[in-house]
């Protein structure tokens, strides 16, 4: 049998303490800066278009690599650092064709997107595909630290005892919280998400059409929202505006404000953060 040594990676962040987050990621430069040499062996793909699933056939497979010497490809099913970019219908179906026709497994790093932050479970599961290997860290404990790998039992197995430790590997405190992170996500938190997701993105879809000068765009599923800008300034200038009116947002991509609330938040809650958002956007627009 062959030897698969490769990783085929996406544009956007990856999980760390499974393959090396800082050998993986694409999405910045500066997260690779300092910590050479990195891990060899990982393309970097085109995401999020049908069509550029043709990159496979015609690049990898054909000029870099034998698909039969490929271990994984590893996607955000929505991108988080590299914008919170949302892929075409389509392209993720694509992609598990690809996997299943290779044997290549399917990894989907769901460290953003996951643990109901989208309106679904996984973020996957707005598409119906089945990965082979889950990633999932951050909200999956509500903060508290811990990542997980979730795969099929033969996946697993096939590691023998002690194959895979870590200082901190099933710590009982984080354990303990997950646990009850995701009775809470089965019990109202996902659905919340859902609906306070189409709540706020009703409301920061007229950005759009009142400052056609800046706003260029307004996505999102549930609770991951992107609100993307002309330039990177007028990101930053508007995350500070809105920090000067007491709403967290964070610049993701290359001019993207990303909106991730906690998965609790009210209707009331998210009234509030459009009428700030709105006036943060207005100051920018007013002085660009
Ligand atoms: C999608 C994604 N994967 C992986 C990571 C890195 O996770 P960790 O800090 O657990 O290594 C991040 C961090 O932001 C991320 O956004």
């Amino acid at each position: 049998m062959t030897k698969r040594e490769y990783l085929v990676a996406f544009l956007g962040g990856f999980h760390g303490r499974t393959y090396g987050s800082i050998s993986l990621t694409a999405s910045k430069a500066k997260y690779h800066e300092g910590f050479g040499p990195l891990l060899p062996g990982i393309y970097h793909a085109p995401f999020g278009h049908v069509a550029d699933l043709r990159w496979f056939d015609e690049v990898l497979f054909d000029k870099l690599v034998p698909a039969r010497e490929v271990a994984a490809i590893i996607v955000e099913p929505i991108q988080g650092e590299g914008g919170y970019v949302i892929p075409e219908d389509g392209f993720l179906e694509g992609l598990r064709e690809i996997c299943d026709r290779h044997g290549i497994l399917f990894v989907a790093d769901e460290i953003q997107s996951g643990a109901g932050r989208t309106g679904r479970m996984w973020a996957v599961d707005h598409w119906g595909v089945r990965p082979d290997i889950v990633l999932t860290a951050k909200g999956i404990a509500s903060g508290m630290p811990l990542g997980a790998l979730v795969a099929r039992a033969e996946l697993l197995e096939a590691w023998g005892p002690g194959a895979h430790g870590s200082t901190y590997g099933g710590n009982p405190l984080a354990c303990a919280a997950a646990l009850e992170t995701i009775a809470l996500l089965e019990t109202g938190l996902v659905e919340n998400a859902e609906v306070r997701g189409h709540q706020a993105l009703a409301g920061l879809a007229p950005l759009r059409s009142r400052f056609p000068e800046i706003v260029r765009d307004v996505r999102g599923k549930g609770l991951m929202i992107g609100i993307e800008l002309d330039t990177r300034e007028h990101a930053d200038a508007v995350q500070w505006a809105a920090f000067q009116r007491g709403l967290l947002v964070l610049e993701a991509g290359r001019s993207v404000v990303r909106m991730s609330p906690a998965l609790t938040v009210s209707s009331d809650e998210i009234e509030t953060a459009l009428r700030l958002f709105s006036e943060a956007v207005a100051e920018v627009a007013s002085a660009a």
